[in-house]
This record gives C-alpha cells, structure tokens and sequence, in this order.
C-alpha cells in the first residue's frame, strides 16, 4: 500500500512475495463520469473512482463497493478517509469478545490510522502478519472522536484491490446435510455478492472464498482466500468495476445491521483471514490448514489425539435410558472406543424435537438414574462421557419459556417465526448468557463430562431483542453472536480440559470463529460416507480434517439409503475426527472385530492425518467414478493415500492418480504390496489401483 499525494492511502498489490516499490502499477486517467475530489479538482485523471483503495470509503466519488458505511451526527453518510499515520509492532492484542488468531512468535502488526476529519472519525487498519503460515489477517476498529453519536451501516472486515487480472471466485455453497460444495466460474461485470442472514454463518454459504486466475489448478497458479473469523451474518462481495478492476469486501453483513456508537466509543470488527498462493489451490488450502491447526485452535488441543467416540443420535435418536446406553457403551468400550456422547434428549421433557429446549435440568425418570450415576458407570468402563446441549435455543414448551418469554427473539408485534418448533434465546442479553452459565455449570459441576457437543439447530429470524431500544435493534445480530461467544469463553476458562465440539444441524456453524473454541466441528448431519466425500472435500480448501467431526454410520445410511461396506465408512471417517454413530447391538461379530481392527488403523495413522499435509488428488470434473486424496508426513517420509470408488463401471480404465509431496530421490515402500517406488515415479508417473469390483470399495495405501 502507499500515500498518494492527496493523502488517500492507495493498495498498490498483493501477490507473491517481492521487496520492490510497487507504485508503478498504478496509472492515472481521466475517465468520464468519474468525478475528482475538491483538492484535486485540476487534475482530471485523479478519481477515487478509478484507483485502488485499501478500505474504500462511500459517497464521496468512488462508486464501487464501500468498505464502511456511516450516518454522521447531520445525517450525513459521506465517509471520505485520509491517511493519518502508522505503527508496526512484535506481536499482537486480542480482539474484545470475538475470537481472533493466537499470536505467533514471528507476528508484528501494523496499525493504519485512516481518518475522516469532518466526522471525526478514525478507522484503524489492523494487520497481523504470521510469516510461516504465509498469512495476513485483517480487521478495523473505528472509533468516534467527535462529540456527536454516529451510526454505523457497515463496517468491513477487509477491502482488496485487484487492479489488473480476470478472476474466477470459488464459494462454497450448501444446503442442510450437504454443506460446503464448492462453485467457480469467472467473476462477471459488476456485483456478484454471497453471504448468509441467518444469525449463522450457515450451511448455504461459507464464509469463506477464493480468488483465482483462470488457469489455477489444485497445484499450480495463483489464488487468493479470504475467511472470516466469524459465525453470524456475514457478506462477501466482488465488484468488476468499469476498467475490469476487481474489489473484494468481506464483513458482517451490513443488511439489517447498524451499531449506534456513541463519542469516544470504538466498534471493533471481525478478523478477515487473507492469504496468497502461487501453487494452486492445494497450495492456498495447506495455509489455512496451518494456521487454522497452530494459531486458531486452542493450544489444549492442538497435538491432543481426539478420543475415539460413539454418539447416540443415530443409534437411538430420542428413544433410550440409562439401560440401553450402558449397554452401547459396554459394546463399545469391547470395541476399543474411547468415549461416549449421550445426544439430545436427556433433558426436561424432551421426547421429541418439539419441547424441552432451555431446561438443562437432567430427566432422571427418563434415564432411570442420575446424570451422574450414568457418567460415573461410564468411567468405570474406561470410557470417557461426553453431553449435548444447545444452549441458545428455546422451545415455546419449555419451563425457561414460560417464565421468560421476553428471553426470545422476537418481534413484539408478530407471530414468531418458528423452525425445527423452537425458538432462538436473546444472547444479546447479559442475564440470557447468565443463565445458561449457570444452568451448565450446575450440570458439568456435578457430573464427570470431558466432552460437550453444542448444537445449534436452526437459522435465526425476528432480530428483536426486548432489552434494546428501537434505535439499537440493527445491534442485536452481532450483539447475540458476542453473547454466544463470551458463553463459550466463560465455560472455557472454568473448565479448560472440556472439550467443545460445534455443530449446528451438522455443519451450519462451520467457521474460524466457532473453531477458536471448539477443535472440532461436526461436519455434516449427512453421514452417507458417498456424499461425505464431497462435503468433506469441500470443507477441506479452507479447514483442516483434525477439525471435521466424521462418524462411521450404519448401513443402508439413515439419510440416503445407501449401503456401503464398513472398511469405506471407515476410510471417509478416519479423514476426520473420527468416532462412530450406530447402535453397537446391532453389529455382527464379524463387523466388531473390523471395528476393532478400524480403530488400531486409527490410532495408526491419526498423527499422520492430523498434522501431515493434505492434498486433494482429484477433481470431480476429471475423475466422476473415483475420489481421492492423501496425507504426507511433515518430514516427507511418510504417505497415506486413500480411494473410494463412486461408481464402478464393468471393464473399466485403472483409477489413476499421481502423488504429491513426496520426495523425488527418496525409496517409499508400499507395506501392504511389499513393493517399492521412489517418490519421482509416483509424484510424476503416477499410480493406478486395481480393485476387486463391487459398489463403493476403496482402498488405503501406506507409504514409508
Ligand atoms: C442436530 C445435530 C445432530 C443431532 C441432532 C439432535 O441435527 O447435527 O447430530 O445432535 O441435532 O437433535
């Protein structure tokens, strides 16, 4: 970035690394219709239209996308930003109340002051650098220096100028039970925008995006990534202006949004994760996966192996006691699974998905003992326990409710918009986090749980909190998503060792917000190991497997019907954090004993798929019948390669696929095959399977 002479702080480039002035890049001409600010009247081919803005300003003569959006004290909703100055420092501060990316012991920060003087307002550029992950994270914090309350419309995490170059964008685009497909096509002329409304980040839209050239492969070219560090209402917008210029804008979404702040009050907001790559997009994922896997999950848990689990849902739904979950756990503790996760419904009246939400209170007739009574049984089988909640929900038949009916969101004029037959809690409201604090708390105090799965079970609707005035109920999206946040930072510091798995309708709350919480994230409610190669897949350009909850289901899949063997529920699993969600009882000998065989594979190879590099092999275009992908250890010397076929053809070609990461010079042995390779033929000739027929087989390869 760079000074012009009229004092606007100019983005000059972002790409691959180089020392050089980059000033050059930027020409100036006079286009028509693109007007020149009052101190520049006299030279015609100077337009805030035309030129690269690092935080674009609005109303005052560029037309493109507003990074910031305010109404001044006279009602005014002209921002026109100045440079004012600039810090560099070691290190970095935390955010306030959101989640932001640890410090490194090689991040400084630069600090941009860019001032409007006739609001009197600052906006400071926030930039962390974190030189071994190669990426830059962003964010602004604006503040009112004037003596008059301003309105904030919109306030942007990060704004990019892309001066020359035609992009294609990759979204990642989804629905409930299939989240995260991934999308190109090239950006055209004018707007294209994506984002979610749903107090969530959501299962529609991630909240994450790339910018590629038109030629980038998985392994070459250049690519750009952008991920907010957020889990509300949030927008990612592309502008390809006049002269084919390109502006990114990421951000809370400004619709509906507006933050009243009053003088000398500062509005801070989400971090925007950048990076660059120029080798494809492999190159741009393994960024994230880093700096995801060593400055975003917690320090607890990152080299921390994740315990072997079984979950309840699908093996019983709603319909258990404390008999039948002793009885899955007893099978599983044979099966060497480390943990067991009782789901929804052992709580106030909760027989179904229509009531009980908001009573954390345990139902003992239900299970026939105390909570702590079953957790205890549990730990004597050697297992570890874990507990569902869904602590911002509220179902209208529920004691919660009917005390405090004003703890919902809700318009006070209409009917509520109901969905899953439950209402949303005004985590806006201190005493709403108060509450749940205390009501899980008096759960987690009283019984031994290592483990929680927080749930969130539908989008959110009727933004109004009954503890705001009217001017302020613009406030209440961010405000619930920060009460969301501080009740995680409470449990989290009461309980350290409790670990936190996110999940909202499966992968509705997917985002680097949640996971500096959670270390894991349940992925998909669609367990289909056919469909989870997909959204897996997709999930992976931006996040890391250690962070994709991945279960082993029954079969025929409760959500498709499809039946698949066990050794490919288990291979799909393992490329996550692996557990299973099937009733145990109903398990042959035969498939015990591969269970049992499942999870010394995993325990096998779990540091290799957790902390190696990951690399996709195919793309759904190129290879319809067959998806692959693998794991390399840090030090190069170790590979684990997985297949599954997605439709087996008869006399059909080898499924085929060349290695990557390896080292060319180096002898990798294929155990299984007692054959030997050097890590060039693979990586560039290539390998091809041969497999025995049948729907869905796959196979594992391991290289040393
Ligand atoms: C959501 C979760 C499931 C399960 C149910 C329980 O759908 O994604 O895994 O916990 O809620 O109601």
């Amino acid at each position: 970035m760079g000074v012009d002479n009229a004092g606007v702080l100019l983005h000059l480039y972002y790409g691959r690394k180089t020392d050089a002035d980059m000033s050059y890049l930027i020409r100036y001409t006079d286009r028509g219709f693109s007007g020149n600010p009052y101190a520049l009247r006299t030279n015609r081919g100077y337009s805030l239209d035309t030129l690269p803005q690092e935080y674009s300003g609005s109303g005052v003569g560029d037309y493109r996308l507003p990074a910031v959006q305010v109404v001044s004290g006279n009602g005014s909703r002209s921002v026109d930003l100045r440079y004012a100055g600039f810090r560099i420092t070691k290190g970095r501060e935390p955010l306030q109340g959101l989640p932001f990316v640890r410090a490194s012991e090689k991040t400084e920060t630069l600090v941009v002051t860019l001032r409007d003087s006739a609001i009197d307002l600052d906006i400071q550029l926030l930039y962390h650098v974190y030189p071994d992950e190669d990426v830059i994270v962003r964010s602004a914090r604006i503040t009112n220096n004037s003596s008059k309350t301003v309105m904030i419309e919109k306030a942007a995490s990060a704004c990019v100028d892309f001066l020359y170059g035609n992009y294609d964008v990759i979204h990642f685009h989804g629905r409930h039970c299939m989240e995260r497909m991934q999308e190109r096509f090239a950006l055209p002329r004018g707007i294209t925008s994506f984002g979610s409304r749903r107090g969530m980040s959501s299962h529609h839209s991630n909240p994450f995006v790339i910018l590629c050239d038109r030629h980038t492969t998985e392994n070459t070219g250049d690519s750009y990534g952008c991920m907010l560090m957020y889990s509300g209402n949030h927008h990612e917008e592309f502008e390809v202006d006049q002269a084919g210029s390109t502006r990114l804008v990421s951000g809370i979404h400004p619709d509906g949004f507006s933050w009243m702040l009053a003088p000398e009050e500062a509005f801070e907001t989400p971090e925007a994760i950048l990076s660059f790559s120029a080798d494809g997009l492999n190159g741009l994922s393994r960024h994230y996966h880093d700096i995801i896997r060593k400055q975003i999950i917690a320090p607890r848990w990152q080299q921390a192996r994740r315990p072997v689990l079984i979950n309840s849902w699908e093996a019983a739904y709603f319909d258990f006691d404390a008999q039948k979950i002793l009885r899955f756990a007893n099978a599983a503790r044979d099966m060497d699974i480390e943990m067991l996760v009782l789901d929804d419904g052992w709580f106030g009246k909760r027989n179904d998905d229509n009531s009980g939400l908001g009573d954390w209170t345990v139902n003992e007739h239900k299970l026939g003992c105390t909570m702590k009574e079953l957790s205890d049984r549990i730990h004597d089988l050697g297992l570890k326990f874990g507990l569902w909640f869904e602590p911002e929900m509220v179902n209208e038949d529920s004691d919660l409710f009917r005390s405090h009916p004003e703890w919902a969101l809700r318009d006070p004029d209409r009917e509520p918009m109901l969905a899953r037959n439950q209402l949303v809690l005004d985590m806006s409201r201190q005493d709403v986090v108060d509450y749940l604090f205390s009501a899980m708390c008096s759960i987690l105090d009283s019984t031994r749980i290592e483990y929680v799965k927080w749930d969130f079970n539908r989008s959110i609707a009727n933004f109004y909190s009954h503890a705001l005035p009217a001017s302020r109920q613009g406030e209440v999206a961010h405000r619930f998503i920060l009460g969301t946040y501080q009740l995680l930072e409470k449990l989290l510091s009461r309980y350290p060792d409790l670990m936190i798995e996110g999940c909202s309708g499966g992968g509705g709350r997917f985002d680097a917000g949640m996971l500096y919480y959670c270390p894991q994230i349940w992925c998909s409610d669609d367990t289909d190991p056919i469909e989870r190669l997909e959204i897996q897949r997709g999930t992976s350009y931006g996040y890391p497997v250690s962070t994709m909850g991945a279960h082993v289901s029954a079969s025929p899949n409760h959500q498709t019907g499809r039946a698949v063997s066990l050794h490919t529920r288990g291979i799909v699993a393992q490329s996550g954090t692996f557990g299973y969600e099937l009733n145990p009882e109903k398990l042959s000998d035969a498939e015990k004993e591969e269970i049992k065989k499942q999870i010394r594979d995993y325990h096998r190879y779990a540091d290799l798929i957790a902390h190696g590099t990951y690399y996709r092999l195919t793309e759904p275009s190129d290879t319809p019948d067959y998806c692959a992908w693998m794991f390399v250890s840090q030090d190069r010397t170790e590979a684990l390669v997985n297949l599954v076929m997605t439709h087996v053809r008869a006399n059909g070609p080898f499924p085929f696929v060349k290695l990557q990461g390896l080292l060319p010079e180096r002898i990798y042995h294929l155990q299984e095959q007692s054959q030997q390779f050097t890590g060039a033929s693979l990586m560039y000739g290539g390998y091809s399977f041969q497999l025995s027929p049948g729907d869905y087989c796959s196979v594992q390869l391991h290289f040393t």
